[in-house]
């Protein structure tokens, strides 16, 4: 995947009002939105099929699929169906549930980011200690998509180190959750950022000023 600016809109609004006035103003300089379960149980995932109809916009569903493969492949089939260019998941339920993302994928051309370590302080509590056999499996498997923390520079760093240099690392926490655009783009390919710039009162320019910093 390719992202402009390296610079990924969390679009965790909560009404496709303020989601199309958002990116009306913020298309010039951004071309990846993720979407996620805000505005997906605000309004539906209709959501997603009318900002891909409206936009010329790539987008990630931010589902963090967690479940049996027989289900992973549903959640995946309808969220593809919808237009979505790639959908997270999780890697703590292990190899089977992760392939039937991947093979969901396959068959619409889209993609799977395979999510290790998360940004927020509890992740420390259970999902640190796996996440490098996280990202060791996800590698083993073939997968070429990560999701791994912009708020624990060490650890995106080992995370990249795991998955190698040819990896597609985006990375969430850059802002509001304490991370640093610039570092974090030292070892992830997109930086992903949500309130910091849809919650500014000049949202264009909160943009502006993180693209200014990288
Ligand atoms: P903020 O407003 O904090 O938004 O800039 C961050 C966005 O990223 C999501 N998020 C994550 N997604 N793995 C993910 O797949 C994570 O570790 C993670 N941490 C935050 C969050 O839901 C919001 O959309």
């Amino acid at each position: 995947m390719k992202v402009k600016n390296n610079i990924i809109l969390a679009l965790d609004v909560m009404n496709m009002k303020e989601a199309t006035e958002i990116c009306e103003k913020l298309e010039k300089d951004l071309d990846t939105i993720k979407i996620g379960y805000p505005l997906t149980l605000a309004e539906g995932l209709e959501a997603v099929s009318e900002i891909k109809e409206t936009f010329n916009f790539k987008v990630i569903c931010d589902y963090k699929v967690a479940d049996i493969p027989a289900t992973n492949s549903k959640i995946c089939n309808q969220t593809f169906k919808a237009g979505a260019d790639a959908i997270i998941c999780h890697g703590f339920v292990g190899q089977d549930s992760v392939q039937a993302c991947a093979d969901e994928a396959g068959e619409f051309n889209a993609e799977v980011f395979l999510l290790t370590e998360m940004s927020h302080p509890g992740a420390k509590l259970f999902l640190q200690e796996n996440a490098d056999a996280i990202a060791k499996m996800g590698v083993d498997m073939g997968i070429k998509n990560y999701v791994a923390p912009a708020t624990r520079i060490n650890r995106l760093k080992e995370i990249r180190e795991i998955v190698g240099k040819d990896a597609f690392i985006i990375s969430p926490g850059v802002g509001k959750q304490g991370g640093d655009v610039k570092e974090t783009l030292t070892y992830a390919n997109a930086a992903i950022i949500g309130r910091s710039i849809y919650e500014s009162d000049d949202s264009q320019k909160a943009l502006k000023d993180f693209i200014s910093l990288i």
